[in-house]
């Protein structure tokens, strides 16, 4: 929906430009990606070089070390392109959003008045308007309350495919208050969006020739969303209706919750060919107390379960995690547990971070905090292990024949490159002509950060 007093800012002559910078998750990755569609009726084209820009924008994130010290380190930078241009004549619009604009709010104008706009997660779809504000000079605008309307309503369907993959968020905010997390506070309560929403923007996507599609959500598998049928739908049936549409030859789902690991999504691993083998289950630690500590809501042994369910359901299945160590009260045994825990489960992948204690959350405000030391020596540890597992798993799939997403062209000539279901990147000597397509691929080297192959025709592999 589109503002009829913003065909002041579509009836400029010159061509006005659009620079966005993405920091944190997928789901900054998806809004920033919005914030394109949302003012792209209102000429502007995106450009790589900030210089060139008309309206900069810094999409934030809040969730770990030094967010706000970071932001405004860019915000300095920033600044000087927004004098530089203004030397040359032109007046550049500074835009901070995401998360850690949600959390510092007013903070940032008054540290930084040369920023226009602050918008939160939950008012992005307000920018065209905000945009127009700061446009008649009725000063810098602030727009993060958590506003009754819902910004998906007000969103365009894309009109451009990045690529053959794309991310589509189906659900936001998280009521779960982890002791460590911020989510809650920058992105509200958990909402779900409406299916037949999520059916039209996955339907357009593949007309525009998307071949992946990756539903983002910070509680993505909590999705419980109104169903034409006028029933809830979970994510096992939401992703059984998306595997009917043509063309969508991949599903994907991140980031979930041990808790709605519920038994109707593990045999969706089961029973759809193109719900990936893959899946990123945070269980942050292998220690009962720890978890307990955290408000997670299940134990060590009740996430081996889940494990196992999911390893009988789709044997091949890859998994992946984030860890945390030295959250306050964190013991050496507590610690030595989630090294047993990475030890049982074995994952293709993980996320490792240092505790950072996030303002506003519980443990922040305990005193048992652990030493920076021994957070470091945790961390090198937890890491060395998961490195070798993350290595130990791509060279078992040396020698396996393996269908690969083609995305792009590779690094060097000749070359064009892909993932596999297990988000490995792939690459191989082939056409150009097969970018976009999935093809079945012998996998012959492990390198350092993706493998090597050869396509497999009918008759045997390629040369
Ligand atoms: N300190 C360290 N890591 C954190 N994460 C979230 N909050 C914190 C924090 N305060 C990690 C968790 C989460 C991932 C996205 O970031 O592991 O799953
Ligand atoms: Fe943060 Fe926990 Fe919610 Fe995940 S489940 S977003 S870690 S509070």
């Amino acid at each position: 929906m589109v503002d009829s007093d913003l065909s002041y800012i579509t009836t400029q002559t010159n061509q006005r430009y659009l620079h966005v910078i993405t920091w944190g998750c997928q789901m900054n990755v998806y809004d920033s990606n919005r914030m394109v569609d949302l003012l792209r009726p209102l000429g502007y084209k995106v450009t790589n070089e900030a210089e060139q820009a008309d309206v900069l924008v810094l999409n934030t994130c809040h969730i770990r070390d030094k967010a706000t010290e970071k932001v405004f380190s860019e915000l300095g930078r920033l600044k000087q392109i927004k004098d530089y241009r203004k030397e040359q004549g032109h007046n550049t619009l500074i835009a901070v959003a995401g998360c850690v604009a949600q959390a510092e709010g007013k903070m940032i104008l008054q540290r930084a008045p040369y920023v226009d706009i602050v918008l939160g997660p939950q008012t992005y779809h307000r920018l065209p308007k905000m945009i127009l504000d700061v446009a008649r000079k009725t000063g810098n605008v602030i727009e993060t309350d958590f506003p009754v309307e819902s910004k998906f309503d007000f969103l365009p369907a894309p009109e451009e495919a990045a690529g053959y993959t794309a991310f589509l968020t189906i659900q936001e905010g998280c009521d779960k208050f982890c002791s460590f997390c911020v989510v809650p506070y920058t992105r509200g309560s958990e909402e779900s969006r409406p299916v037949q929403a999520i059916l039209d923007e996955a339907n357009r996507l593949c007309d525009l020739g998307v071949k992946e599609i990756s539903l983002l959500g910070q509680n993505v598998n909590a999705y419980h969303g109104q169903g034409p049928d006028g029933n809830t739908w979970n994510l096992a049936k939401l992703a059984e209706k998306l595997s009917t549409i043509p063309g969508l030859s991949r599903i994907r789902y991140t980031t979930s919750h041990p808790r709605d690991m519920d038994d109707s999504l593990i045999d969706a691993h089961r029973d759809l060919p193109s719900l990936m083998p893959f899946l990123h289950l945070p269980v942050q630690s292998g220690s009962d107390r720890v978890l307990k500590a955290m408000n997670r809501g299940h134990t060590a042994d009740e996430y081996r379960k889940i494990i196992d369910k999911l390893k009988k359901a789709r044997p091949d299945i890859a998994l992946s995690s984030d860890f945390i160590v030295g959250h306050p009260g964190e013991s050496i045994d507590d610690f030595k547990a989630t090294m047993q825990l990475v030890k049982d489960v074995t994952f293709a992948q993980a996320f490792s971070f240092k505790y950072s204690p996030r303002p506003g959350t519980s443990a922040a405000l305990s005193s048992y905090q652990v030493a920076e030391e021994e957070k470091n020596e945790r961390l090198q540890e937890l890491q060395a292990l998961l490195r070798d597992q993350q290595t130990q798993f791509n060279q078992n799939t040396v020698g396996r024949q393996i269908p690969i997403l083609f995305t792009n062209t590779g690094r060097k000539n000749g070359q064009i490159a892909g993932k596999s279901p297990y988000l490995q990147a792939v690459h191989v000597n082939a056409d150009e002509n097969l970018i976009g397509q999935e093809r079945m691929v012998l996998v012959e080297e492990c390198l350092t950060n993706s493998l090597s192959g050869s396509l497999i025709h009918k008759e045997g592999v390629s040369s």
